[in-house]
């Protein structure tokens, strides 16, 4: 395991042990930090420790397992994650439970712990603006899975300092990842630019084109390694039309408005690959 350096945190507490700060845990543990991860019941931990053991061992080898989880400690009380140097939350995306960590967060951390938010859509100014300290907070805002996806998008609310940027850049390319700075509008920089286009290729179908023309047109005339209507179904057409709906809503900007096939597709149960139906059957 890498020697712990400057550019990182000697212990780093994540909120929210779902698919993402499961995920998130892992990655960090990886690179060396020491890990607490906060759930609210013991079944949701022990979950988030059975994806963490198959990842590792499907990414690195079972021998691996053992050495990465013991630096990884499963806890329900949000107190034991209070000498952490940086906070991570991962909880679901409605503005009211983040704020409610985030109270929290800046009740037991010290005044000098920096605190992050993995949201995808929701303003980083109103997350931080219920602690003492929003020069302090910013949006770590990883991918989809984790440890695969290099990518993570470090979102400057206007009140997150510079130096608060910095330091979680350079963390997170310490813990293995590429980063970009986005500011923070709704989308980001990676959902703003894609989303549209996803939500155009579903106008597409609904006039009458085929999924699979849109798709290979793409692939083969723009060099996208996946075709629009593909990716729409493993993102879920749920979360397609809850991302396209933040950025109309978030700029009031009818450019964004949502295709009305998607809101049918959602009514019908149609939410891609993990309903076996989206644009395509996977039956
Ligand atoms: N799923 C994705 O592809 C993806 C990608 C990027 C960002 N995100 C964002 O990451 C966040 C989490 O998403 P997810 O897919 O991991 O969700 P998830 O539903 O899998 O996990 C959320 C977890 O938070 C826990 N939780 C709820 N309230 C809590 C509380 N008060 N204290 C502690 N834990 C609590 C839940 O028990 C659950 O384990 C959301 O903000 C989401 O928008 C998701």
């Amino acid at each position: 395991m890498p020697q712990q350096s400057s550019k990182s945190f000697e212990e780093v507490v994540i909120v929210g042990a779902g698919l993402m700060g499961a995920g998130i845990a892992q990655v960090i543990a990886q690179a060396g930090p020491k890990v607490i991860v906060v759930d609210r019941a013991e079944e949701d931990l022990a979950r988030a420790k059975k994806q963490i053991v198959k990842s590792v061992g499907r990414l690195h080898g079972e021998d691996q397992v053992d050495p990465i989880l013991s630096t990884i400690r499963f806890t329900t009380r949000m107190e034991d994650g209070k000498t952490a140097q940086l906070a991570i939350e991962a909880v679901p995306e409605k503005m009211a439970i983040k704020q409610d960590v985030f109270r929290q967060l800046d009740r037991f951390l010290d005044k000098e712990a920096l605190l992050a938010s993995n949201t995808s859509s929701l303003s980083i100014a109103e997350i931080s603006s219920v602690t003492s300290r929003p020069e302090k907070v910013v949006g770590m805002h990883f991918f989809s899975p984790v440890p695969m996806m290099k990518l993570v998008e470090v979102v400057q609310g206007i009140n997150s300092a510079t130096e608060t940027v910095e330091k979680i850049k350079e963390f997170g390319e310490y813990i293995g990842k590429e980063i970009i700075v986005a500011k923070d509008f709704p989308g980001f920089t990676v959902n703003r630019a894609l989303v549209p286009l996803l939500n155009e290729a579903a106008f597409l179908v609904m006039e009458g084109n085929d999924p699979e023309s849109i798709d290979r047109g793409l692939m083969l005339g723009a060099n996208h390694p996946i075709g629009p209507l593909r990716l729409a179904d493993a993102l879920g057409i749920d979360v397609l039309l809850f991302t396209i709906e933040s950025l109309y809503d978030g700029f009031n900007d009818s450019k964004y408005r949502p295709c009305p096939l998607l809101k049918r597709m959602v009514e019908a149960g149609h939410l891609g690959k993990k309903t076996g139906k989206g644009f395509y059957d996977y039956a």
